[in-house]
């Protein structure tokens, strides 16, 4: 059955315990970290990898593309969720993110937490450290008060003038 240890880490000052099954955890960062190995990242030279694990347990991997045309590059996290959703995924349930950095967790940006949010406010992300220790947080807490698709719904006022 694996290890089910209660491991805690500090995330902004408070205590995360990690609900989860630790050893899938460890598994799915061991994918993110093999990830960043393909991690096309000439200009940067700062690799990151990602494992998005999908609701039926498949996992999709992602790393950073980069381009000569630096603001076409594209990050590990979007990476994999393209792949998935680009293959019928839509239901995730974790995605780990490993980078090279070995004083702090990785901590995806903006874009990318925004494109985790596209799907689901209440899924779980690990931010990891190339020696496999992680914190675990979910894309509401990297991303509160979100906007998300549901919002696209929400009543608006009637008359939208016509220059729009
Ligand atoms: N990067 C990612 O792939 N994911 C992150 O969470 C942070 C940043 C990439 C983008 C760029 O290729 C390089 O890291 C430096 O920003």
């Amino acid at each position: 059955m694996g290890d089910l240890k209660l491991r805690c880490e500090l995330v902004n000052g408070q205590m995360k315990g990690l609900r989860v099954n630790s050893s899938g955890v460890k598994g799915l960062i061991r994918q993110s970290l093999e990830a960043k190995k393909f991690a096309y990242c000439p200009y940067s030279k700062f690799r990151v990898g990602a494992a998005l694990l999908t609701r039926d347990g498949t996992v999709f991997t992602g790393c950073n593309v980069e381009n000569a045309c630096y603001n076409l590059g594209i990050c590990a996290e979007r990476t994999a969720i393209s792949k998935a959703v680009s293959e019928g995924y839509r239901d995730f349930k974790a995605i780990a993110i490993a980078s090279d950095l070995c004083e702090q967790f990785i901590s995806p940006c903006g874009g990318c937490r925004q494109f985790m949010r596209e799907f689901g406010a209440t899924w779980d992300v690990y931010l990891s450290k190339p020696d496999g220790s992680y914190v675990e947080m979910t894309v509401e807490e990297l991303l509160p008060g979100s906007f998300g698709p549901d919002d696209l719904k929400m009543k608006q006022v009637h008359s939208i003038p016509n220059e729009y």
